[in-house]
């Protein structure tokens, strides 16, 4: 379907992959999307593959893109990456605010936020991730929560920064558990998101925010979620982790 906006499919392949498996995965991703150009192709190793793979995607339309990094510069931050790092290694979109983060690292918006501005400043491009629990979609608090967290974590951005920002809404209850949300359900929030985000930064950026669905997206999925008008593209996990489904969501996405 045509949309003003250009489609992302990002493949998170979250801690998995040793560098040797991710060469492989990358091999088979050139040989089978070639110069692919209806949509922007990103996948996101773990660090420890980011050199090998930027390497291997030097002649690539594929972008890279890391799992996470710090909201510091250069220095005296032990275990940390910056976004310098990253862009030295060629990265150009980096996932902040993942529920997985959230969850078992306790990153709360404004750390997400910090996260964000660090990553443009370093011309990284966010692709800062939101969703709710079961239990809070169950409470009928769906709403709340994941417009706190688009507030929240957008907090300081400039309206350029904001629209060059990609936003995953990933509902918690469907990562991981083959539960997919409906298209219906999807494309509800993601108006709902680009209405806030129309509110806090204005109409025009909003039209022009990247918004991807994340949670169980798979081959046999992907037309009709991708078919949405708010949805612009896919966060995907599991599915990404081969060529063949990762390549047949994006045949089918476009
Ligand atoms: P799954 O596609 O495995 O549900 O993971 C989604 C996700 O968390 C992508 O960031």
């Amino acid at each position: 379907m045509e949309k003003d906006r250009k489609l992302i499919i990002a493949g998170n392949w979250k801690c998995n992959k040793t560098v040797a498996e991710s060469l492989a995965l990358v091999a088979d991703l050139k040989r089978d999307l070639g110069s692919i150009k209806e949509l922007d192709v990103v996948v996101c190793p773990a660090f420890t593959a980011l050199d090998a793979v930027s390497k291997a995607l030097s002649d690539s339309v594929i972008r890279l893109g890391s799992q996470n990094m710090g909201d510091n510069g250069y220095g005296a931050f032990t275990g940390e990456i910056c976004a310098g790092m990253l862009r030295d290694l060629t990265v150009r979109y980096v996932i902040l605010g993942h529920s997985e983060r959230r969850q078992f690292q306790q990153e709360p918006d404004a750390l997400v936020a910090r996260k964000a501005l660090a990553a443009h400043n370093a011309s990284l491009l966010p692709i800062v991730c939101v969703g709710e629990t079961l239990a809070e979609r169950e409470a009928g608090i769906t709403h709340d929560v994941v417009g706190r967290q688009i507030r929240g974590s957008l907090a300081g951005l400039t309206p350029d920064q904001v629209e060059a920002t990609v936003i995953a809404y990933e509902p918690v209850w469907a990562i991981g558990t083959g539960k997919t949300a409906t298209s219906a359900q999807a494309q509800e929030i993601h108006a709902f998101i680009r209405g806030v985000l129309a509110q806090e930064h204005g109409d025009a950026v909003a039209r022009r925010v990247r918004i991807q669905y994340g949670g169980s997206v798979k081959p046999s999925n992907a037309r009709e979620l991708m078919g949405q008008p708010d949805v612009d593209g896919a966060l995907v996990g599991g599915a990404s982790l081969e060529a063949k489904s990762f390549v047949e969501i994006i045949r089918n996405s476009i």
